[in-house]
């Protein structure tokens, strides 16, 4: 068994909060494990948990959309949850469920080592850059010290569902969109991937 599958097997048996009572399917995340982005929502919604896939309802169409913008698809970069289960009704996840469920979340940043990481909404970006305003900082790139590099680049983003009810920030979300392969390309540069 690979790391990464032993990763997926723990989390579709895994009762460490109490959000595995309501789920149908657990939902790891999936795409590239060489991806150079890792795209991080903030929990699995009705489709989501349907499917045992992420991003695969309305909010993850405008997703992929956004990510065939800048010339990629869904299979190029790696996409992911901070909680893995669905909340239920879609509330947010808590504190305690989002702490419950970090660890593989971690477990999977530390094995893909992406160059960037895109934090979808607040909870996404709460838990990987803490104190900031998303209204503030959006398609802003942060450089973070992390366990598994010294520097971790992030690009928090708003979360695409909030732009499916305002227009204005869909329109926002194409234009933070739009400045990824130019973070990337500095990312590569400071790192002399290139
Ligand atoms: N919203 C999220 O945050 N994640 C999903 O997987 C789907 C919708
Ligand atoms: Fe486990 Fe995470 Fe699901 Fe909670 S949300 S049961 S911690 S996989």
């Amino acid at each position: 068994m690979t790391l990464t599958e032993d990763i997926i097997n723990r989390i579709n048996v895994c009762k460490k909060c109490p959000l595995h009572k309501g789920r149908t399917h657990s939902v790891p995340g999936d795409g590239s494990y060489n991806a150079e982005i890792m795209f991080i929502g903030e929990g699995p919604g009705r489709d989501e948990d349907l499917q045992g896939k992420p991003f695969v309802g309305a909010a993850g169409k405008l997703l992929i959309e956004l990510i065939k913008s800048i010339g990629l698809s869904r299979e190029d970069v790696f996409i992911a949850n901070v909680v893995k289960c669905r909340p239920p009704n879609n509330r947010d996840p808590l504190p305690e469920e989002i702490a419950a469920c970090w660890p593989y979340l971690d477990e999977q940043v530390k094995i893909i080592k992406p160059l960037l990481v895109v934090t979808l909404g607040r909870h996404s970006m709460g838990r990987f850059l803490p104190g900031l305003k998303i209204s503030e900082v959006h398609g802003q790139p942060k450089s973070a010290k992390s366990a598994w590099n010294e520097r971790q680049a992030y690009l928090p983003l708003y979360h695409p569902a909030v732009a499916l009810y305002d227009p204005r920030k869909k329109v926002t979300l194409f234009e933070d969109f739009e400045k990824i392969p130019l973070i990337l390309k500095q990312v590569k540069k400071e790192k002399n991937v290139l």
